[in-house]
């Protein structure tokens, strides 16, 4: 059987943090005298903070200097930090824990590769840090998602081919970055906004631990 590994991505997939994210979007736009709706920060998922920045700050129309930018990029992340700061265990969204277990049981590598700058503290705070063989997160990227690099940094930190990586993402863009390094991708949410990925399923309640067997065991 060939080595397989396994590389999760953080937000909506593992915890669902895309709220926190929003409610401190939302929060900074509206002081800047706008409104940021839910479905506009659909396309903030998967995307690194600078780049929330300018896409908030282009829907509002607001211009801003090198020293303003720096310092809502900072606000936004002290709002959310205090959001992480109440986290516990039971934000873990449903059946993740399960299939963490099973992994482990198989003794199958698992790679973190989120776009999230502060994924090392989140996956402490809800006590999921050990399951990570590794972790890559935005402190290690040099390029975005959809760019491949953060799954393959994690393919060669797991000793994994990248074809041979099993990929979960909840964005548009970390889905095209899977596919793009040429990993098995699982769509998890919405199939119709995830239709390029290779599985679909709306959350891991929906995932038989035999589809799991099956990846790690196909060729
Ligand atoms: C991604 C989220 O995981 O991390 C994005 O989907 C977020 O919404 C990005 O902007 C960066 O996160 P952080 O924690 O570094 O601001
Ligand atoms: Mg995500």
């Amino acid at each position: 059987m060939k080595k397989k590994g396994i590389i999760f991505d953080l937000d909506g997939v593992i915890v669902d943090t895309a709220k926190y994210h929003y409610l401190a979007w939302k929060k900074l736009a509206n002081e800047l005298g706008f409104e940021f709706t839910e479905e506009q920060n659909e396309m903030f998922k998967g995307v690194s903070r600078k780049r929330c920045l300018e896409i908030l700050l282009d829907i509002g129309q607001v211009k801003a200097t090198q020293e303003q930018f720096d310092q809502w990029m900072v606000e936004k992340n002290e709002d959310y930090l205090a959001y992480i700061a109440q986290m516990d265990a039971s934000e873990i969204l449903p059946d993740v824990t399960k299939v963490l277990e099973y992994l482990k049981s198989k003794d199958v590598p698992i790679a973190l590769g989120s776009a999230s700058k502060n994924a090392k503290p989140i996956l402490e705070k809800v006590g999921l840090l050990d399951y990570f063989d590794y972790l890559v997160d935005g402190n290690s990227v040099t390029k975005a998602k959809p760019d491949p690099e953060v799954f393959l940094i994690a393919a060669q930190k797991l000793g994994v081919n990248a074809e041979d990586c099993i990929v979960f993402e909840d964005a548009v863009a970390g889905i095209e970055a899977a596919n793009n390094a040429k990993m098995t991708s699982i769509g998890i949410g919405d199939a119709s906004v995830l239709s390029a990925a290779d599985h679909n399923f709306k959350d891991f309640t929906e995932i038989d631990l035999g589809f799991i067997k099956n990846l790690l065991e196909s060729r």
